[in-house]
């Protein structure tokens, strides 16, 4: 008998997300969420919305990518949004990777080689080096490139130099270079300027980390116009409304918000510092971190054992068991306090370990 699945959904294999507990409250640092609201002026935004949920919402998000674009010295044309940048980065995938090789680093964000699989492009990838920085020269193969920088879950940022080298060698190839700057806003510098100058690169963000948007969905890719033809192409071959009202009325709000965005983000960026200086003196191995989470070194051999007591003393914070992973754990970026309490639990329980 044939199955009732098709081959694609059979050969599947999905990305596996951090827990989001129901049942009882956690410091939850295992997500990377933002542990401050969202600007207040998202609630006025979107108050008063509700009645025109009757009706379809702007399929090109006309508003929030005007305001996407002033915010970065763009033009609207340039800015392309979808739900979460999850979405928007497997769009990109259909666009610019299906049917090609796409390379990206062994350790990186793991949806990518999930998208590649359903895209059937060939997913290929270059190691890091022992410090777990980008091996730029490894990734210069001829052909289309993933970075995400910083990159997660090592949270170290590759120098816009590196990335502008990388830049040239895919366009000289013909190829995309895709820098998922989910984390951009805890970072020093971005690749937006090396859109000025490249035709070829893709910057996707998202309104999850920096803007405390998380179960809002809305992400957003920044290009050249050719890029955004081929994201709305695949986008209105899938969904013409990924982004709802709602979310366009209030990431609009969010992004033009530029002073909150600013305080939130250097109260987490001094609160990462802190907990990393802390970390450091206590002789644990913490990677330098240009994003909203710290990766720290919590066992010689496996993490596991520590990430489950921290669960039992009510913080939530995320293990990845493969390979070089396995001795680390990521820990979310929460507020003083949170930091205070995981802090002082991870010295007591390395120290142990
Ligand atoms: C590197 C990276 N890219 C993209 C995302 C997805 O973010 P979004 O919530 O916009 O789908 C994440 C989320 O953890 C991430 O770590």
């Amino acid at each position: 008998m044939m199955p009732y699945e098709s081959d694609l959904a059979l050969r599947l294999t999905p990305y596996v997300a951090g827990e989001q507990p129901r049942d009882r409250q956690f410091i939850k640092l295992n997500t990377n969420e933002n542990p401050y609201p969202p600007s207040p002026r998202v609630a006025e935004a979107l108050s008063g919305l509700c009645d025109m949920l009757r009706l379809y919402p702007d399929m090109e998000s006309t508003a929030l990518r005007e305001a996407i674009a002033q915010v970065n010295g763009l033009k609207a044309e340039n800015v392309f949004c979808g739900n979460g940048s999850d979405e928007v980065l497997a769009f990109a995938f259909a666009a610019f990777f299906a049917g090609k090789r796409v390379l990206a680093p062994d350790i990186t964000y793991s949806f990518y080689p999930v998208y590649a699989n359903l895209f059937g492009a060939a997913y290929e990838t270059a190691a890091l080096k022992d410090d777990f920085a980008v091996d730029v020269d490894a990734l210069m193969k001829g052909c289309c490139v993933a970075l995400a920088n910083p990159n997660a879950p090592t949270g170290i940022l590759l120098e816009s130099g590196e990335v502008r080298r990388l830049a040239a060698h895919c366009r000289d190839h013909g190829a995309v270079l895709l820098v998922d700057e989910a984390y951009a806003a805890f970072a020093p510098e971005t690749a937006r300027p090396l859109l000025d100058d490249f035709d070829n690169v893709l910057i996707v963000r998202t309104f999850s980390k920096s803007h405390g948007l998380a179960g809002l969905r809305v992400g957003y890719a920044m290009g050249s116009e050719r890029l955004m033809d081929a994201l709305r192409r695949v986008r209105d071959s899938f969904n013409s409304y990924p982004v709802d009202r709602l979310a366009q009325a209030a990431a609009r709000a969010a992004i033009l918000d530029e002073a909150y965005t600013a305080e939130t983000s250097a109260k987490v960026i001094a609160a990462r510092d802190r907990c990393r200086s802390m970390l450091l003196k206590a002789r644990i191995d913490v990677l330098p971190s240009a994003t909203n989470f710290l990766f720290v070194r919590a066992d010689p051999v496996d993490a596991a054992p520590v990430q489950q007591a921290l669960r039992s003393e009510g913080i939530l914070v995320r293990h990845f068991s493969s390979g070089r992973l396995k001795s680390w754990l990521r820990v979310t970026v929460g507020t003083g306090s949170d930091m205070e309490k995981v802090t002082e639990a991870l010295i007591r329980l390395i120290a142990k370990a």
